[in-house]
């Protein structure tokens, strides 16, 4: 039987990127949140998924505002990194794994979670940097990936109830799969940030950490937090923090929390990143 052995929730700041693939790592402006990383990398090392679950949001790369699914499932062979405007990132081809992501499609649907099935698409930011910062650079990713997609660009997106409720599907849908896989689910998205508009540049830090704190021990009381509090507190594109509900409603009521990095300013946004072991 597959089974959920670990939730991160990281963090996938654009400009992180740009950073690793231009070699500043070690800059000072970096330097800081790239240490905060290091430790992440020696957890996953010792974690050894053999395939990830990653719940992200595109960032108009891949969909187009035609159509605006609220949840879907990638089930292709191979994701490439996406074109965001100036050619896309020399990381490698994110690998998926079509029979188990099938089974994710079919097992949610039948449970009422009514995903839409994505054959095609390319990878923007929201999925590759947190591979990068869990990963490092390499020249393949350690296992295949399943991509989960969530609006969270245009009104409506899912509120964190729906979130935290389809996290619990997913992991009944993995512990329904007969192969015996380790599976870790990663939340990606926030924390506070606001590019664009009066707000840009807003910054919260006592609400992420409390929203952190909450993540490991009261994990169905933030679910029911309102996402007019999101943009509130954290600002518009903050709303992204949602996404780690579905992360945390995959795992057990009661986790240990072995890692917990937050770092202000990553290019206007605050970085955070949790590693919740499913004990
Ligand atoms: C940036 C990246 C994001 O994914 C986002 O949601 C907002 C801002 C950035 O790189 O500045
Ligand atoms: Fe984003």
């Amino acid at each position: 039987m597959a089974k959920i052995v670990a939730g991160i929730g990281c963090s996938h700041v654009l400009a992180i990127g740009d950073a690793i693939d231009l070699g500043k790592t070690e800059d000072e402006y970096w330097k800081g949140l790239f240490d905060g990383f290091k430790r992440s990398k020696e957890l996953m090392s010792e974690l050894k998924p053999d395939i990830i679950i990653e719940v992200f949001n595109d960032h108009g790369s891949a969909m187009p505002l035609q159509y605006i699914p609220t949840f879907s499932l990638g089930v292709a062979s191979e994701f490439k990194p996406a074109d965001e405007g100036w050619g896309a990132r020399r990381v490698p081809i994110v690998k998926g794994d079509p029979e188990f992501a099938w089974h994710l499609a079919e097992a949610l649907i039948l449970d009422e979670f009514d995903m839409t099935i994505i054959n095609e698409m390319d990878v923007d930011h929201g999925l590759t940097v947190p591979l990068s910062l869990m990963f490092g650079q390499t020249r393949e990713w350690p296992c295949p990936v399943i991509p989960v997609c969530v609006n969270v660009l245009t009104y409506p997106v899912p509120t964190g109830k729906r979130c935290f409720a389809l996290g619990r599907a997913i992991r009944k849908a993995v512990e329904a799969y007969e192969k015996d896989l380790r599976v870790v689910i990663l939340g990606t998205g926030g924390m506070s940030h606001q590019v664009h508009g009066e707000r840009c540049g807003l910054i919260n830090s006592d609400w992420d950490k409390k929203f952190l704190d909450r993540l490991t021990t009261n994990p169905q009381e933030l679910a029911e937090i309102p996402l007019l509090e999101y943009v509130r507190e954290t600002g518009a594109e903050g709303i992204e923090t949602v996404m780690w509900l579905i992360m945390r409603g995959a795992l057990n009521d009661d986790v240990e929390e072995a890692y917990r990095f937050y770092h202000v300013p990553a290019s206007n946004t605050a970085v955070g990143n949790i590693i919740l072991i499913n004990s």
